[in-house]
């Protein structure tokens, strides 16, 4: 089984919308997949809640309390809060597999991120190369300049960048309904879909070696 936590101090930086999107993508794989929610506005919870019943299964857990590990879980999803700091974050760190940290392209982010990166690249099982970190961009938008300082922050992170998702109403759409991207029909989604292909593929590639 391999953990994934979804993680970024600056809030609205697209945490629940990468966690609750992964998940429904290892669901619709078939996989057993749990969804943790560490953040007590339970936004991923309540997109499960709102989740219809025909749509592939993700169960859920409140990741508040102690960690407890689903072993029978192929994938387990963490979504974690803004402000994430501290032995709650090393704790959270520890448990992970994959750390995915998601970046909008502002200043502000880039500030609040930069910082983040120094906290987690002291972490021992980071260190140790027990969890693997990456980057992805957020509601990017290639023609602008943001984007490119956007990119050019991600170059010097120090971590593998896994693409950029664009700015597109789907998002805020599928959370509305409990579906994620990889629920609706693939026609209507395409290059949306395109986009998420590097992270998905960089997730199953490491955790196949991690075996
Ligand atoms: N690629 C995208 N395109 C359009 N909207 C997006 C995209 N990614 C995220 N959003 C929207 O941005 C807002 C913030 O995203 P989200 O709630 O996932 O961030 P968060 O990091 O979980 O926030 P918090 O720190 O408050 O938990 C949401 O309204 C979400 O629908
Ligand atoms: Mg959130």
């Amino acid at each position: 089984m391999s953990t994934v936590l979804v993680a970024n101090p600056k809030g609205g930086s697209g945490k629940t919308t990468l966690a609750t999107n992964l998940a429904g993508y290892f669901a619709s794989r078939g996989k057993h997949v749990v969804l943790s929610d560490m953040d007590r506005q339970r936004s991923a919870l309540q997109w499960l809640e709102r989740r219809p019943y025909k749509l592939p299964l993700i169960h859920g857990q409140d990741g508040r309390g102690k960690y407890t590990s689903s072993l029978s879980a192929d994938w387990t999803i963490i979504d974690s809060p803004a402000g994430l700091r501290g032995d709650k974050l090393s704790q959270a760190v520890s448990e992970a597999n994959f750390i995915i940290v998601p970046m909008q392209p502002s200043a502000f982010d880039i500030g609040a991120t930069k910082e983040f990166l120094e906290v987690l690249q002291q972490e021992k099982s980071v260190r140790k190369g027990r969890a693997f970190v990456a980057m992805i961009g957020m509601r990017v938008d290639q023609r602008t300049r943001a984007a490119q300082t956007l990119q050019a922050f991600l170059a010097q992170s120090g971590f593998p960048a896994v693409g950029n998702l664009r700015n597109a109403q789907i998002y805020a759409l599928a959370a509305e309904q409990g579906a994620s991207l990889f629920d609706i029909r693939p026609s209507q989604v395409s290059r949306d879909l395109q986009q998420w292909a590097p992270l998905l593929h960089w997730l199953v590639k490491q955790s196949k070696q991690q075996k």
